[in-house]
């Protein structure tokens, strides 16, 4: 998909429809079938902003043919209300289940400075994980402070602000369909 430069967008503007945001997942739950088949996989959502895309991405995984799943959770912040990463993320809410030997999906909604993914998985593989493959609705690469990306990505997006679709601006924006543009365009790191 082509994205225009940060600049051409305006606040309220769609960057992704829900339809194209459907489609893409179709495509990469049969890849994540296809690498998963016989195996069980515990599919862990980094919340909160994953909630909207892992419902989307456990209905396409069940109509792909992965049924041998176990669905948890945790929860961590490192922006809070500001729009710069702490590059500190912190861990909110537990996940509740034992990781130890499990081969994990795990699901984000976007990769920007690349802390959150990084500070997850290092805490994962920590408490025993076998193995550890990573889903990303976004990217957005011109962000990225640590050399880390996710082995599934839905859409690489250019540096503008973002809501929708399970992201949010202070807690704002969480529920639209949609990914549009943020209030603020461009120039915020996020
Ligand atoms: C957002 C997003 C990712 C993280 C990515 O979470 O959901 O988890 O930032 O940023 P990074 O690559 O720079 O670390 P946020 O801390 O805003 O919390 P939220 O998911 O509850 O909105």
């Amino acid at each position: 998909m082509q994205f225009k430069t940060p600049e051409e967008y305006k606040p309220g503007d769609i960057l992704i429809s829900h339809g194209e945001i459907q489609m893409k997942i179709q495509t990469i739950s049969s890849e994540i079938e296809s690498y998963f088949h016989g195996k069980n996989v515990l599919i862990i959502g980094v919340m909160k902003g994953s909630f909207m895309v892992m419902a989307d991405l456990i209905r396409a995984l069940h109509e792909a043919g992965l049924y041998d799943l176990t669905v948890s959770a945790l929860t961590v912040s490192s922006y809070g209300s500001q729009t710069v990463s702490s590059k500190r993320p912190t861990l909110k809410h537990e996940i509740d289940i034992d990781v130890k030997g499990r081969h994990i999906l795990l699901v984000e909604d976007i990769i920007d400075t690349g802390y959150t993914l990084k500070f997850v998985i290092d805490e994962l593989l920590l408490r025993g994980a076998l193995s550890i493959k990573t889903f990303s609705l976004l990217s957005k690469p011109s962000r990225r402070e640590v050399n880390i990306d996710a082995d599934y990505i839905g859409f690489v997006i250019p540096n503008v602000w973002i809501q929708g679709y399970g992201l949010d601006t202070d807690e704002w924006g969480r529920g639209n369909p949609d990914i549009i543009i943020g209030p603020i365009v461009g120039t915020i790191d996020k």
